[in-house]
């Protein structure tokens, strides 16, 4: 049965380009999800875009001498291009400044607020007595007032996972400049989400499938359920939709807040520009057929485990009141949650420069061989760190000696020896029981697909590779010109295997995948790789980049026969061999980048 798949990828802040560390929690995952789901049959609709509001790209502005919308422009267009350059599939990857999301965000508010789930009262708030502005939550850290955490933020203890006030924290400082905040009283809206707590406990219960780590973490936030400031003192944001406050300056929606209404309003968006502007309900409302998979890094989680899916319930009218202007909206089927890549044993950091872009990344080695390793070695359930031997190590072993040589001897063979694809003739044990193993390795791989075990499916994958190294390795076509019915037979074979591997490895190496299609004779589109398109907003803002694409495309999830007769060129390389010496020269440029004073640094 075809199933709507929601694929709802975490929303990059526009304040930098990203680094492979952001890539490796939210990105890659997403994009294996999303083609393989595409491949099985399924519809999905992949969406997210910039998170553009509030402090963190206030702060960064400040820092560039730019305008909050200039630094959200500058960054949303750099980071559209570094997600494009690694071959993210999103059907709409936008931005939260579109008037179509500050609509979106305001009939969600009005939904809870008619419901009776958001309400005003006083609150303390940090205020920089530098600058007078307020500082937001995860800018004031301290000590954790329930596990003594040094580095506890205002919104979050990282090491015990509690939800924190700002004012809860022990000796709070300024994470921007270590100044001393204080706390003035002033009105804010909050998020009743003890009110959800129920309907919330019982639905986690029933999440019996998703990684335990993510799904132990939500049911521990759920025993300290507190009312959420959901506005904040700022003039840089989506306004409130209430008389009286949304001709304010000074108060504006929470980021956290209108971000999570994101993956609703670029729905909405995808649906509206491809010309069926109720498109999005299929994915959103709820029925047997939808599902939802939310993507990320594992500070992500709270607000996606528990603020989302209260906001989702309350405009619902769930548990009490009636359903607002979008109707009923399904709560996430999974929250798909990595750990953290660290750097060569560092945590990453932009400002420390211990980072690498995703753009420097993809102009020496090329969105493959970047996939391969998140997807290999990331983070998918336990911290993991990144190391440049590690990378050249796997590159080197398992993309160019392993898939690269498989793919590359058996095609040079063909071409050289023949031209064509030959038919088989008689075909042995050996033959039967390779190709029997490889078109039986897409159920189990796929099931783990669906399940975002994404290390466990890559490792069968390859494994269907070095099965087929080991096939042409003992049936040596190359020893068999005295016996070319034999040898075209075991050709035929081997190529077969090769195709069913590259429709295996899609997900992961969809850029790979779709040159040893054409090789293979292949001419339309396999699976398909986003644009970068310039679009008008649609209600009359300014115009803005966009990531879309068409990937209704010709890969299917199973094995299909190759094309007898098919002529066959020269193959082109796959992947490239990196010298030793790389690992050494991206070591020194590391130490040299964090070296530097930090306004030296691009
Ligand atoms: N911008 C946030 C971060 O980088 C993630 C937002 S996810 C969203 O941590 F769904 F809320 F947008
Ligand atoms: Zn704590």
């Amino acid at each position: 049965m075809s199933r709507h798949i929601l694929t709802a990828v975490a929303w990059p802040y526009a304040n930098g380009p990203r680094h492979i560390g952001h890539v490796a929690g939210f990105g890659v995952p997403s994009d294996v999800f999303s083609r393989y789901q595409r491949m099985a049959g399924n519809s999905v609709l992949m969406v997210s875009g910039t998170d553009e509001h509030g402090t963190p790209i206030q702060v960064q502005a400040d820092r560039e001498g730019l305008s909050a919308r200039e630094l959200a422009d500058r960054y949303n267009r750099v980071i559209a291009e570094d997600l494009q350059g690694l071959g993210l599939s999103y059907d709409l990857f936008t931005r939260t400044t579109t008037r179509n999301h500050y609509s979106v965000v305001q009939t969600i508010f009005t939904a809870l607020h008619d419901n009776g789930y958001i309400v005003e009262r006083p609150q303390l708030s940090a205020i920089s007595p530098s600058t007078g502005r307020g500082l937001p939550d995860r800018y004031v850290e301290g000590t954790c007032p329930i596990c003594g955490y040094d580095g506890a933020r205002g919104d979050q203890c990282d090491s015990c996972g509690n939800q924190l006030d700002p004012q809860d924290l022990l000796s709070p400082r300024s994470k921007i400049d270590g100044e001393i905040p204080v706390f003035v009283e002033s009105a804010q809206f909050f998020l009743e989400l003890p009110a959800f707590a129920e309907a919330l406990g019982g639905w986690l219960q029933t999440r019996t499938d998703w990684r335990p780590n993510v799904l132990k973490f939500s049911q521990n936030l759920l025993k300290d359920l507190r009312p959420r400031a959901i506005t904040r003192d700022l003039d840089w944001g989506v306004p409130i939709p209430l008389p009286g406050w949304s001709e304010r300056e000074d108060k504006r929606l929470y980021v956290w807040f209108d971000a999570v209404i994101g993956y609703l309003s670029a729905s909405v968006e995808w649906a509206r520009r491809t010309g069926d502007p109720d498109a999005w309900r299929a994915f959103w409302q709820p029925g047997a057929d939808t599902g939802s998979y939310y993507f990320m890094g594992k500070d992500n989680v709270v607000f996606h485990s528990v603020i989302w899916p209260a906001l989702l319930l309350g405009a619902s009218g769930r548990p009490t009141g009636a359903p607002g202007a979008y109707g009923e909206l399904a709560l996430p089927d999974e929250v798909v949650s990595s750990e953290f890549l660290t750097m060569e044993g560092r945590k990453f950091s932009s400002s420390r420069s211990v980072v690498i872009y995703v753009r420097d990344f993809l102009e020496r080695y090329g969105a493959d061989a970047l996939r391969y390793y998140l997807a290999a070695a990331g983070p998918e359930s336990s911290d993991t760190d990144f190391t440049w031997e590690h990378f050249v190590t796997r590159n080197n072993t398992e993309l160019v000696a392993g898939w690269g040589n498989l793919v590359n001897r058996t095609v040079s063979m063909v071409e050289k020896n023949l031209g064509a694809i030959p038919p088989a003739e008689e075909l042995l044990g050996p033959d039967q029981e390779a190709l029997a193993a490889s078109a039986a390795a897409f159920a189990p791989i796929g099931a783990l697909l669906g399940r975002s075990q994404q290390k466990a499916a890559l490792t069968e994958a390859m494994r269907v590779v070095t099965d087929a190294n080991r096939y042409l390795s003992d049936q040596a076509p190359w020893k068999l010109s005295h016996d070319p019915a034999r040898r075209d037979t075991v050709l035929h074979v081997a190529l077969q295997l090769v195709d069913d591997a590259k429709t295996l490895l899609t997900p992961f190496l969809p850029n790979s995948s779709e040159k040893v299609h054409r090789m293979l004779g292949g001419t339309a589109a396999w699976s398909g790789w986003p644009e970068l398109r310039e679009v008008e907003d649609l209600d009359g803002g300014p115009g803005y980049p966009v990531l879309m694409g068409d990937y209704d495309t010709e890969a299917v999830w199973e094995s299909r026969p190759i094309r007898v007769g098919q002529r066959l060129d020269k193959p082109v390389p796959l992947f490239a061999k990196l010298d030793p010496s790389v690992v050494g020269d991206e070591l020194r440029r590391l130490e040299e980048a964090a070296g530097r004073p930090e306004r030296d640094r691009a």
